[in-house]
């Protein structure tokens, strides 16, 4: 399998072909995302909460994204990798954002970055790490980093003033150089919306059919993540359960001795060899 690059992202979209787009943190998940053909890999700072057990992507730090990409790189050689920039790695000041992007790239072997927000200072960020010639996504609407002042895991653009603010964010983000946007949790009319007023590609989470491709959270999809699960998934499968299962059983058969077999699950040893020992721990 070839790896993606950006141009044939753009063709994609072109074309009308939709993007196939999903989360991993890990080496072994990489692995069989990469052999089920998927477009692209997005190490997300969702990482915080799904492999880290916070209660927000907040305390994620850049080494965590960096270790994350790396494990990934090593699963999926040929997918496209996005690194997801964590909270306050990119914020404070253009020197620092083009630094920790190209973290993401040189150390962690991510070929693109992602932001999140759209107001005037994630364009000038985005505008500086695209400057640096390295590759970016954006990332509007509901935005966890913004959390506090969008209220929260809420639905956005519910109103037509709502998602002309979206539309001018996405454009003032692409004039900065973004190759694609991500807009996360809108109705599909304001995903279509923001699709139709932008010539780069535009993914979707939680922003329905209408745009270039789709992104999920690994976790959620496969019934793995518990916590909660936002309504615009879809579950393929369920992990939790089976893992659950799998544990369960193992605790009970340890317990009473029905695991492991002698016969089954331990090495050969040669008849003679294992009288002698027998015999050993006898005396
Ligand atoms: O970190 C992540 O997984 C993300 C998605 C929620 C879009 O940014």
């Amino acid at each position: 399998m070839k790896k993606k690059t950006i141009p044939d992202f753009i063709n994609m979209k072109a074309n009308g072909e939709k993007v196939t787009w999903i989360t991993g943190y890990d080496y072994l998940t990489a692995k069989y995302i990469e052999r089920a053909g998927m477009d692209m890999i997005l190490v997300g700072d969702s990482l915080g909460m799904v492999q880290l057990g916070y209660d927000t992507t907040f305390p994620v730090e850049m080494d965590d994204m960096v270790r994350a990409c790396q494990s990934v790189r090593r699963g999926a050689p040929n997918t496209f990798i996005v690194g997801d920039m964590p909270y306050m790695s990119y914020q404070e000041s253009d020197e620092e954002a083009i630094h920790n992007a190209g973290r993401l790239i040189k150390e962690g072997g991510a070929d693109c970055v992602k932001l999140e927000g759209g107001t005037d200072l994630i364009v000038q960020r985005m505008k500086a790490i695209t400057g640096a010639g390295i590759a970016a996504i954006g990332h509007i609407g509901l935005t966890p980093q913004f959390m506090a002042q969008i209220g929260g895991y809420k639905a956005q653009g519910k109103s037509a003033d709502a998602a002309l603010k979206l539309i001018d964010q996405a454009k003032k983000l692409e004039a900065a150089g973004a190759w694609s946007t991500l807009i996360e949790g809108v109705p599909t009319v304001v995903g279509k919306a923001v699709c139709k007023a932008c010539s780069i590609p535009i993914y979707g989470i939680g922003a329905g059919s209408q745009v270039d491709g789709q992104l999920i959270i690994y976790a959620d999809m496969v019934g793995y993540y518990d916590d909660f699960c936002p309504k615009f998934v879809k579950k393929y499968a369920e992990v939790g359960k089976v893992l659950q299962g799998a544990f369960t059983a193992y605790v009970e058969e340890v317990r009473s001795g029905a695991f492991p077999e002698d016969d089954k699950h331990t090495y050969k040893i040669d008849a003679e060899q294992a009288a002698l020992i027998e015999k050993m721990i006898e005396e």
